[in-house]
């Protein structure tokens, strides 16, 4: 965006720099595995957290429930449930089972804040938006998470959504009503540096594809 586009803004436009501000954090977002220890202050982890909980939600059921981790033994049974995982997803991958474990995956036991993200109990009581597509609870949490992503990258934290774990593993660790869902463990802190392109692209493990690819017009071609 350049000063020139200012006049095709509408009336409710953020100014010129508000803009470019939104858009430098979502292109300079990037999910973090590696950190540099440190802390994020409580001021700052409250705003990342109202920043989540602003997010919308379906039917403004807000699924979200987020547990802060500070125990150092929990923190290292969860990493042990990650750790599990990693194996068997290796394991999965079958002839690209080395390449994968070269990767880093997570970032568990050296970010400054872990949190584990749960979808809420008592889910199946909201019917508004999800009588046919009840997974938009999950989509809720995830734009709550986003939210948290973009605003930690804004402030200068990197933030890491490690996926890979058994939901009963983490939940024996951290017990949650049976209803509930784990469905992120959350690696937040400082970090040496923000890579320019996502992790997954450098260590040559997939290409993203360009928009063109992802948008029609009048039907799916
Ligand atoms: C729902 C979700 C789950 C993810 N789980 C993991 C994970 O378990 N481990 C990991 O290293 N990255 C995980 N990622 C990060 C993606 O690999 C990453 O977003 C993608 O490679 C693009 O990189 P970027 O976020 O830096 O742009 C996850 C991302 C999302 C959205």
């Amino acid at each position: 965006m350049t000063d020139s586009d200012e006049g095709a803004a509408s009336a409710q436009a953020f100014s010129p720099t508000e803009i470019r501000a939104v858009y430098r954090a979502i292109e300079e977002r990037r999910d973090m595995r590696t950190f540099s220890g440190g802390a994020v202050p409580p001021e700052a982890l409250s705003r990342l957290l109202h920043a989540a909980h602003s997010a919308p939600s379906v039917g403004l059921m807000q699924p979200w429930r987020f547990i802060r981790i500070t125990d150092p033994s929990l923190r290292a049974r969860i990493y042990d449930v990650v750790d599990a995982e990693r194996e068997r997803t290796a394991v999965a991958l079958g002839d690209r089972y080395s390449e994968f474990l070269r990767l880093k995956v997570e970032g568990v036991r050296e970010c400054a804040e872990l949190f584990v993200v749960a979808l809420r109990e008592g889910r199946e009581r909201h019917v508004f938006g999800r009588r046919t597509l009840p997974q938009m609870d999950l989509a809720s949490v995830s734009c709550a998470i986003q939210n948290m992503w973009l605003a930690a990258r804004a402030e200068g934290y990197g933030m890491g959504w490690v996926s890979i774990f058994e939901p009963a593993e983490l939940c024996e660790v951290v017990p949650m009503p049976g209803d509930a869902e784990p469905v992120a463990i959350l690696c937040l802190g400082p970090v040496p540096e923000f890579p320019e392109r996502p992790v997954l692209e450098i260590e040559h493990w997939t290409t993203a594809r360009p928009l063109p690819e992802f948008v029609s017009e009048n039907g799916w071609d």
